[in-house]
């Protein structure tokens, strides 16, 4: 199967899950309704979703589509979080981006308090649907992973630093903690859930934790180095919008050439922490992916 294909296939098979689990019947508020629909189906990648297939199927050593129903739940709570995370980091309060994805954000849409509560009910959302795997001892493992993730030690934890890291010098242990927690931690979760429902062996969650974690430090350092010199087709929005806010990017601390370098041994130890595992190729392709994001 072509990569691309695979990409779209599960895209669309989270896509049409979400879809099923945000059905207007579960929620009474028209408008918080429609608040979390549009923070979900505004365009994202989806990439925490199928990261977390894509780990699941190299495991089992199979790609088939028709049996990755019972992943669904764990799936979509992974895509209800990261949007939920995005409404939030729009807010006026906290990075004042009026856009995300090419369109006006959440709270520019609906107001900041529907925006404040869409992403509120779509965290409780994420964890109700985890509810919802059969096997209870997973579901529970499930739940913990993703509650560790978002928890003040976690994407929460990350967004604060991040937040107090701004108008302060921050030292490169300081940033490196805010992109392991905002970003690293969410993608963690997204391989450890799947080895979870696999029932994978000790070490090999730990070292496909470790290799999500190299990831999502590569990918905020890009996204940092995307936001001083990227284009509005790639960001969805302005460039600029860190030192706007007066925080300093990876690249504020480093250099650009140096932050550049940086992404890529990051990329490059992610690589060598799967490369002798059998069927790798659909988390080559995302450690490919953020290499040629780089510009
Ligand atoms: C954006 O994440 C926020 C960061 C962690 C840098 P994505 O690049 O995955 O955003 P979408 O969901 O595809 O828009
Ligand atoms: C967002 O980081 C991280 C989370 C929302 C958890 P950024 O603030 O750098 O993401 P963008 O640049 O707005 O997409
Ligand atoms: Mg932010
Ligand atoms: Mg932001
Ligand atoms: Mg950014």
């Amino acid at each position: 199967m072509l990569v691309q294909e695979y990409f779209n296939t599960r895209k669309n098979l989270v896509e049409t899950a979400l879809d099923k689990f945000l059905s207007a019947e579960d929620i009474k508020t028209k408008q918080l309704h429609e608040a979390m629909r549009y923070a979900v189906f505004n365009g994202g990648k989806r990439l925490r979703p199928i990261l977390f297939f894509a780990t699941y199927e190299m495991l089992i050593g199979r790609k088939n589509i028709n049996r990755l129903e019972r992943l669904l739940p764990a799936a979509c709570s992974l895509e209800m979080i990261h949007s939920a995370s995005l409404i939030h980091d729009d807010l006026p309060i906290i990075d004042n981006s009026r856009e995300r994805r090419g369109k006006p954000s959440c709270h520019i849409k609906f107001g900041d308090a529907t925006a404040i509560l869409a992403g509120d009910a779509l965290i409780t959302l994420a964890f109700e649907i985890l509810t919802e795997i059969k096997n209870r001892k997973t579901a529970l493992k499930c739940i913990d992973i993703l509650t560790q993730a978002v928890s003040t030690r976690g994407m929460i934890g990350g967004q604060a630093v991040d937040i107090l890291s701004a108008k302060r010098k921050i030292n490169l242990n300081t940033l490196r903690y805010i992109h392991l927690k905002k970003t690293g931690a969410l993608l963690q979760a997204s391989m450890e859930l799947a080895c979870t429902i696999y029932e994978a062996e000790e070490n090999v969650t730990i070292t496909l934790g470790n290799f999500a974690l190299n990831l999502g430090l590569a990918y905020q350092i890009v996204d940092d180095i995307l936001d001083e010199v990227g284009s509005f087709d790639i960001l969805g929005r302005e460039p600029g919008e860190d030192s706007r806010n007066n925080k300093a990017p990876y690249s504020a601390l480093m250099g650009l050439e140096k932050s550049k370098k940086t992404a890529e041994k990051l990329l490059r130890d992610s690589y060598n922490l799967i490369k002798n595992m059998k069927n790798n190729d659909i988390l080559i392709e995302f450690v490919n992916m953020i290499k040629e994001r780089l510009p």
